[in-house]
């Protein structure tokens, strides 16, 4: 096959990366390799680290994990790709890799609730301090560096709220006091927004959501930049970090149909989106792609979409007229994650978890996953969900 790979684009990417057909008989998919034990054929290559190949114990992994990995690599133009077991392993993982005692963490106060819990809950108990920042705090980030910050982490848009948040700002604060810059990118899938590009040094996805694309598989990737990779690739070792051959399977073959569902997905979201705020029981949409959004312009000058993941506000309804609304919906599931191929709806509350920044919303926040079924049946679906919302 030719060897001219170089700039391609992302839906080549999506659709090449990571295979090589003719290494393999001409199939079309990297073949699963189930491996634990690898055997080394004489006792001087045993003996001789120099002389293994990077195949040498099934945790360090495989040409499975390795065709994967050199996809996601691509995607998101990164140096290397660390794989793990899930989103979540990704952000401890990476954080892990370049922060010891006495290290000071600064973190979006809009993360995901987990990655927080586990800088408030666990990390802390290691002597690592986390202090959470204002999404909206641009380049005023740098009165928040102290000589012991090693590390920013981002989140955009926030989980649960949406706010969108200045990454190119923050990062070249960070530079100017030797930071590392990490960024949950799962949002954008790797396909929509490229933190490397702006100079972060990983981008970390739960390739749990849109990668796998199907709700059936965990797996957390850390794109890192040629600094990073090293000490995340080490830190994933020790800490015993490793993927099942069949989840990498489903994630490479997920990633395949990426960039054509997340079209759909944007589609249908801003559609749906649109709908909501004509409707008299919404009060606020939370989606960067709508031009109202306090976080239009930054999403329109960084990102290249939006994925199908976004929030919006009610009215507060009682307890019976939630239930009878989300009791009895057609198309949408109520459940946690989201970027299958399958529409969600959850209420959530923000208010508790927020500590540097108040969310001071009047009414209900729901989070919205819009998948990929037809958009007048998903619209028709909350319609008739609003109904009994007032019914009840
Ligand atoms: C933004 C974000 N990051 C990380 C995670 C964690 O991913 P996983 O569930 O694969 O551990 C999630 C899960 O919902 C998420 O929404």
């Amino acid at each position: 096959m030719a060897s001219n790979t170089k700039n391609r684009h992302d839906d080549t990417v999506l659709t090449h990366a990571g295979r090589k057909p003719f290494e393999n008989k001409g199939i079309v998919n990297p073949p699963v390799y189930h491996a634990s034990t690898i055997l080394f054929p004489t006792l001087e290559v045993y003996n001789n680290p120099a002389a293994h190949t990077d195949v040498f114990y099934g945790r360090r992994g495989t040409p499975t994990t390795f065709a994967f990995a050199d996809a996601v690599t691509e995607l998101e133009r990164a140096h290397g790709t660390v794989l793990t077991s899930c989103g979540l392993s990704a952000v401890t993982t990476a954080v892990l890799s370049v922060t010891e005692a006495g290290s000071h963490v600064l973190m979006t106060d809009s993360v995901y609730g987990p990655s927080r819990n586990f800088m408030s809950k666990f990390l802390s108990r290691f002597g690592v301090e986390v202090e959470y920042y204002d999404p909206a705090i641009g380049s005023e980030i740098s009165s928040l560096i102290r000589n012991t910050t090693k590390v920013i982490f981002m989140e955009a848009p926030g989980s649960w709220t949406f706010e969108m948040q200045d990454i190119p700002a923050i990062i070249k604060e960070a530079k100017k006091h030797n930071v590392i810059t990490i960024v949950d990118n799962t949002w954008a899938g790797g396909y929509f927004f490229k933190p490397l590009e702006h100079g972060a040094d990983m981008s970390v996805q739960a390739a749990t959501k849109y990668i796998v694309g199907h709700s059936d598989a965990l797996m957390g990737t850390i794109a890192c930049n040629e600094a990073t990779y090293k000490r995340v690739d080490e830190a994933a070792y020790l800490l015993g970090n490793s993927v099942g051959p069949d989840d990498v399977y489903l994630a490479a073959r997920g990633m395949r149909s990426m960039g054509t569902r997340l079209r759909q997905h944007q589609e249908n979201g801003i559609k749906v989106a649109k709908w909501l705020k004509s409707r008299p029981e919404v009060k606020q949409v939370l989606h960067p792609a709508l031009p109202e959004d306090p976080g239009h312009e930054i999403w329109k000058r960084d990102f290249t979409g939006a994925s199908g993941l976004f929030g919006f506000i009610m009215e507060q309804p009682s307890t019976e007229a939630l239930a009878n609304m989300m009791d009895h919906m057609n198309y949408f599931g109520m459940g946690f994650s989201w970027g299958g191929f399958e529409s969600l709806l959850i209420p959530v509350d923000p208010r508790p978890i927020r500590t540097a920044t108040n969310w001071e919303v009047e009414g209900q926040t729901m989070r919205i996953h819009i998948g990929l079924e037809d958009v007048d049946d998903l619209i028709a679906d909350l319609e008739a969900g609003f109904e009994r919302l007032k019914q009840a």
